[in-house]
């Protein structure tokens, strides 16, 4: 007997299962044997007094999870952090383990109401005693953390359980003498997992399928080198023996059936201090404002979401409700992560969603000097597509030219400071640049209700239409492209080859035309298959009339291209008549810019096609300013990079046969975007009818 080595546990004298607060014990309500139970118990206590001293606290009526002493606390030495049950159903044994720990001599630390810890079923210390793991995701709180690494000072490392039948840290986690780790891998998200592997080196880590751990093959009870468990695998005990283990078996079937095993029913009560090991929480906290139609518009579930997700908690500070129907709700959010790098995520995720640092918080951004150009420091902020502004001496500066997947600079001009987005290939060796997330926010328009209802774009708004739906949609952009026009508005299309083989052409040829487009964007691909349809009637080799393959028509485009080359330009050639129709031919005659962005595949190329890419994106970007509608007709590439240098508030409508590509691009974030699943002839072509429908009842109208 190791007597210095001492273990809490509770005679199931009261022990059922009441209740459901776990998966295991849904259908096993009063299923389990009180005899069976008791001797199960005793056949773990006995096991465990030949090693170790054993303590018992008295059980009680009323309180049947009390036999699951691993819950009452954490100790540390002297110290007891005292658990605070999540589910009421426990909150009864609070103060009877309470109790116990007082008369034992311990000091006690309990944590603020209503913040969730439930001991060492969600701590567990490194058996060499190095630090402090911290389950959470269940029932301990994140921010229960930091509480564990001050009072008892020492390192925490949180983990994010995910799956529900491991609930509690000690159901799949369980680190043994010299360092070694058995657990389950699974029940945790990819961030711990990381995290265990940094720790724990691989020839130390002990995995569990899930046969065993479904067992509770990781609840075990370790002493020395002994490993005490409900059951475990041939393979399991021969992996533990390889690492020097012995391991015991003790059926404990009926306290399965609560969802707990041989650790839940103890607690290691003689915990030593190992010197050395100060509190290195590596957990932090930020405070973050949103502001807006919070439950209207479901911004608050988005952002509570996203922080759980992204494996922080969070704590609702304030919550101002908003009481008329316009009126906006304001909420103070407290947001945990596990680790800096978990914490800059999310924050940048939520400045996204228009969170700001509380007034006066923060007065300065941090910047760090670029020293390489066209290289941003490592923790530089990434840009967005919306309005952004930075805090700098105290104020709010607007970011200029904004745009997506930037980083920002900040310069001091005689006129005060100046903000601007600026690609990674334009940085300058001395520009200060924007690291982290602290004092930046994004503007985003809050709505009302009634708005959001009837605004133009916004009943699909975001989303992307079923067939059916296409017809309604089309209306509503042919109106939006008529008043545009009519203004003296300006509409971009970016366009793919697709457009040609599907037909469109002609269509998109009109559009031009009739002024309802004002710079067309693409590669070398649609025009050449825009100038094979006017000059031989193909397009890839396709007659566009009939729909079957000519005869060498697969040569075509060659020579099409080749004709242009001879003419010098796609201009030369509309001047000298050898082009005469086409969506091309269209935006000489009517002046309309056009830039063709590379050719990849290599056939040419036009020598219309710019094939300097980086000049390229800065002509499209050129042609995109001040555009208040883009339409993006079935090019992928060419529309991620328009939507990309485009900044939030420009109607975006994007049609592609391909509903991922619709996803991708028409998820801004914002209402302004619109997906339209179709075939994009067909779009372009209903497109037309509806203007010409609008031009009749305008003339009827005029007539009236
Ligand atoms: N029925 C108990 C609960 O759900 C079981 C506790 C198991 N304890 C543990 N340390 N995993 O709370």
């Amino acid at each position: 007997m190791t007597s210095s080595i001492r273990f809490l546990m509770c005679a199931p004298d009261h022990y059922d299962v009441d209740y459901v607060i776990n998966p295991w014990m849904e259908g096993n309500v009063h299923k389990s044997s009180r005899d069976r139970a008791v001797e199960q118990w005793q056949g773990l206590y006995h096991i465990l007094k030949d090693r170790a001293v054993v303590d018992l606290v008295k059980a009680q009526p009323g309180v049947p999870d009390m036999v699951f002493t691993a819950n009452a606390g954490l100790v540390l030495g002297n110290e007891v952090v005292l658990s605070r049950f999540f589910h009421k159903e426990r909150q009864g044994e609070e103060p009877f383990f309470k109790q116990w720990f007082v008369e034992q001599g311990f000091t006690v630390h309990e944590l603020p109401k209503d913040l969730p810890f439930e001991g060492a079923g969600d701590a567990l210390l490194d058996r060499e005693g190095r630090w402090l793991w911290a389950g959470y995701g269940f029932r301990s709180e994140l921010d229960s953390h930091p509480y564990l690494a001050k009072w008892l000072d020492i390192e925490v490392l949180s983990l994010r359980l995910m799956d529900e039948r491991f609930y509690h840290l000690d159901t799949c986690f369980c680190p043994l003498t010299d360092g070694y780790l058995l657990y389950y891998p699974p029940a945790f998200d990819s961030y711990s997992n990381r995290l265990i592997e940094l720790r724990v080196p691989a020839e130390k880590r002990i995995i569990v399928d899930e046969k065993d751990a479904v067992n509770f093959a990781c609840n075990a009870v370790n002493v020395n080198r002994v490993v005490i468990m409900n059951k475990a695998t041939d393979g399991l005990k021969q992996q533990l023996k390889t690492a020097g283990f012995e391991v015991l078996e003790t059926p404990l079937t009926e306290f399965l059936k609560a969802g707990g095993a041989a650790k839940c029913l103890t607690l290691r009560v003689t915990e030593p201090i190992i010197p050395d090991h100060r509190a290195i929480a590596t957990i932090e906290s930020r405070i973050l404002r949103l502001e807006g139609h919070l439950l209207d518009s479901g911004l608050i579930n988005r952002a509570l979401d996203l922080i759980v997700e992204g494996g922080g908690s969070f704590q609702v500070l304030n919550f101002n409700l908003g009481e008329q129907r316009q009126s906006t709700s304001s909420a103070e959010v407290k947001v945990t992560a596990p680790s800096h790098e978990v914490m800059e995520t999310l924050v940048s995720q939520l400045i996204d969603l228009g969170a700001v640092p509380p007034p006066q918080e923060v007065c300065d951004i941090n910047t760090e000097t670029v020293t390489l150009p066209g290289v941003a420091p490592d923790d530089f902020y990434v840009t967005t597509i919306y309005p952004t502004e930075v805090r700098v001496n105290c104020q709010w500066v607007k970011v200029q030219k904004q745009r997506m997947d930037g980083a920002i600079v900040v310069s001091n001009t005689p006129q005060g400071p100046i903000a601007q987005c600026k690609l990674l290939r334009d940085l300058q060796v001395g520009d200060r640049v924007i690291v982290g997330t602290e004092g930046i926010r994004t503007v985003r328009k809050t709505e009302s209700r009634e708005q959001r209802n009837t605004q133009e774009f916004s009943f699909m708004a975001s989303g992307v239409s079923s067939e059916r739906r296409v017809e309604l949609v089309v209306e509503q952009i042919a109106w939006e492209m008529r008043q545009i026009r009519d203004q003296g508005g300006k509409v971009v299309v970016t366009a793919g080859p697709v457009v040609i083989h599907t037909g469109g052409g002609e269509h998109l040829a009109r559009l031009i035309r009739e002024g309802y487009v004002q710079a067309l964007l693409g590669g070398n691909a649609i025009a050449v298959h825009d100038i094979e349809q006017s000059i031989m009637g193909t397009s890839l080799g396709i007659d566009m009339k009939r729909g079957v393959s000519v005869n060498g028509g697969h040569r075509h485009h060659l020579k099409v291209i080749n004709t242009i080359r001879r003419c010098g330009s796609i201009a030369n050639a509309v001047e000298q008549g050898v082009l005469t129709s086409g969506v091309l031919y269209e935006c000489i005659k009517n002046r309309i810019p056009f830039v063709l962005a590379g050719s990849i595949r290599d056939d040419g190329p036009l020598p219309d096609t710019q094939m300097d890419l980086i000049k390229a994106q800065e002509e499209y970007a050129r042609l995109i300013e001040g555009a208040d509608l883009i339409l993006m007709l079935s090019s992928m590439l060419h529309s991620i990079g328009v939507g990309n240098m485009t900044p939030a508030g420009v109607k975006m409508v994007c049609v592609d046969i391909n509903p991922a590509v619709v996803t991708k691009l028409s998820d801004r974030g914002s209402v302004e975007s619109i997906g339209v699943v179709t075939d994009v002839g067909l779009f372009l072509s209903l497109l037309v009818q509806q203007l010409d429908r609008l031009t009749s009842r305008y003339q009827v109208a005029q007539l009236v």
